[in-house]
This record gives C-alpha cells, structure tokens and sequence, in this order.
C-alpha cells in the first residue's frame, strides 16, 4: 500500500507508518471459474492481505492517522473483518481498540482473531448497523473511528485499483462485494480521480454486488428512489449483513460516474460461486463469492460482452467464515 503513499497520505512521516507489508495481492486466472462466469475472468484476492482480509489496506492508513493525531484509543463496529483488522493494527500501534459486534452474528474465526490480537468485544443486540450507531458513542469520549466513515480508510483502499492497473493497463469491469459501500466508494474515488488527471485509457464500469437478502443500496439503484431505505438484513454471507450503508451517496456517485451499475444475487448463487472458487484451489469466505456471482449474472443476462476485460475482487480469505457454507450460520 506504501508504495502508493503520495496518492493516499503524501503527509504522513514514514517514522508513524503503522504497516504490515499490506497490498501487492495475487490476481489469478482459473479455467474453471472463468467457465463458470461465462467469461475470462481475472480475480483479485485481498483475501491474501495481513489479517485476511481487504480491510487492512485501508487500515494501515487509518491507524498511523491515528498515531500521527496521538490517539490513544481506536474503536470500529464490525461483521468481522473490520474488527480482526482493527485490533491488529491498533495491538501494532499499541493503541487500545474496541470493537462493536452484532451479538451472535460474527463468524467465530473473526471473533478469535479480533481477541487474539487484544481488542475488547461489546456484543450488540441487533445488526451491524445498530453496532456502528452505538459504537460512535466512544467516539464522542475521545475514541478514533476506523470504520469508513474515517476518510483514511478509504484514501487505502484506493491501491486495489492501483494494483488492478498495474496488471492489466486497461479494464472494463470492476466487481466488488457491498456491505457499508465503503470499498465500492474507495474504488470509485481511485478512479475519478486517475479519470480527472486524464491517466486512464478508459473507465471501468464499477459493478458493487449486494447479497438479496440485504440489498438495500440495490433496491434504491433500481427504484432511482432518492435516498436509501433501511432494510433488516439476511445473508449467509455475514461479512455483508448490512442493512442501512452509511457510504451510499459516494457509492452511488462512483456507479453513476462509471456507468456502472448494482446488481443484487441470492444466497444460492453466492454459495454456488464459492464452491466455484474453492474448487479451482483459490478459495475465499462467502462475500466475497458475490462479485464473481454477480458477474455470472450479468453475463447470463447480456450486460456484458464475452471480449471484455473483467475482474472480480475477492475481499476475503477462506478461512475467514468457514461454517456458513456448511448450514451453520453464525
Ligand atoms: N467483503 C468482505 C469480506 C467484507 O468483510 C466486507 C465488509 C465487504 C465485502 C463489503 O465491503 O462494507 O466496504 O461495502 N465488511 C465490514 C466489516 C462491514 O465489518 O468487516 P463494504
């Protein structure tokens, strides 16, 4: 990620660059995904980052933020991700970190991760949503957020599409797995802003994939409604068990600008994905199945021509929620 560091924080000291060699993922090619999507597809998987996940990009990023301000304290609501890599790099900061769970929701190696590395767990009745409203009470006491909100999250998370670019100097579609819109708003910013300096040979079409059962952004896509409506969120895929995105406005910016689009698919079709992605010996936990699902969809569907250059993110590492495939849904 800091090979980027005049793109994402051109101010920070490296002395406060609180890092763990995050970024420079793989992006594969597998015969028997590509068959399956109706397309060749490339994959990026961010699930190869530090803590498993593509949250540590934006992470390294927020945390030295943090340290550069004096924080003493980091706090973040999460499905998982956010908080193993949160307590991660809070523990490397040595910064104390709380983190905000829906109670019985997290997949149980997210939750022995975040412990692991030290972070205390408050269980919230309810969804994630109701997690990050409670969690920025302490932010009021002096805690500093690390979810997306925190526009250094997203100023990290940027580098995916440095990456993509990097690989391959011209891309027509981009897929990415929504929850908060945090990553889908981040790859958006990235690109407007290559787009402004007049860097890039054409726009990729940025695709953000919603689970059905939590599809809120989706619905206001296809509805052109004005806002977003909550939703009470329900997915086997846990990671994007979100009902009420607080980054739509940014996401919806960066589809309309892209021509891209949001495009929503069952919990059969995310899993029937995964499976895919086991089998070809890559691998990734259930959201992160959804983008390589959704472009199946849209393939199937005629939105996309069988000569352009696609490629699907995998947010997460295969170990990250291994019970939910397997009827136990945390
Ligand atoms: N994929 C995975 C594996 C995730 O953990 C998340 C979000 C997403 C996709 C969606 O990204 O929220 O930026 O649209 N996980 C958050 C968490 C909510 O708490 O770990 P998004």
């Amino acid at each position: 990620v800091w090979k980027y560091r005049y793109l994402i924080h051109p101010a920070l000291p490296e002395s406060l660059t609180v890092s763990r060699n995050e970024g420079a993922t793989t992006m594969y090619r597998s015969d028997r995904v590509s068959q399956y999507a109706g397309i060749s597809l490339h994959l990026k998987h961010d699930g190869e980052n530090p803590t498993g996940s593509f949250k540590d990009r934006g992470m390294t990023v927020a945390v030295s933020e943090a340290l550069r301000l004096g924080m003493k304290r980091t706090v973040c609501a999460s499905t998982g991700n956010t908080a193993a890599s949160a307590a991660s790099y809070s523990a490397v900061a040595g910064m104390e970190c709380t983190v905000y769970v829906p109670a019985g929701k997290v997949s149980q190696s997210k939750m022995a991760q975040t412990l692991a590395y030290g972070a205390r767990v408050v269980e919230v009745d309810g969804t994630f949503d109701n997690a990050l409203e409670e969690s920025l009470d302490l932010v009021e006491d002096g805690s500093y957020t690390l979810n997306s909100i925190n526009p250094w999250r997203v100023e990290g998370q940027k580098t995916v599409l440095y990456e993509i670019l990097e690989c391959m100097s011209d891309v027509d579609i981009i897929s990415v797995p929504a929850g908060n819109l945090g990553n889908t708003s981040a790859i958006g910013k990235a690109i407007m802003e290559l787009d402004t300096l007049g860097l890039l040979k054409k726009v990729p079409r940025l695709v953000a994939v919603q689970a059905e059962g939590a599809a809120p952004f989706y619905r206001m896509w296809v509805e052109h409604s004005e806002s977003i409506s909550r939703v009470e969120p329900v997915t086997v895929a846990s990671a994007i068990r979100i009902g009420n995105p607080v980054s739509w406005k940014k996401a919806r910016r960066a589809i309309e600008y892209t021509s891209g689009t949001v495009v929503s698919v069952s919990d059969e079709e995310i899993l029937e994905a995964k499976r895919c992605i086991d089998r070809a010996g890559i691998g990734c936990e259930p959201a992160s199945a959804a983008s390589v699902a959704g472009i199946r969809k849209m393939v199937q569907e005629g939105e996309i021509s069988r000569d352009e250059r696609v490629v699907a993110i995998l947010t997460g590492n295969l170990l990250k929620d291994p019970m939910s495939p397997v009827g136990n849904k945390v």
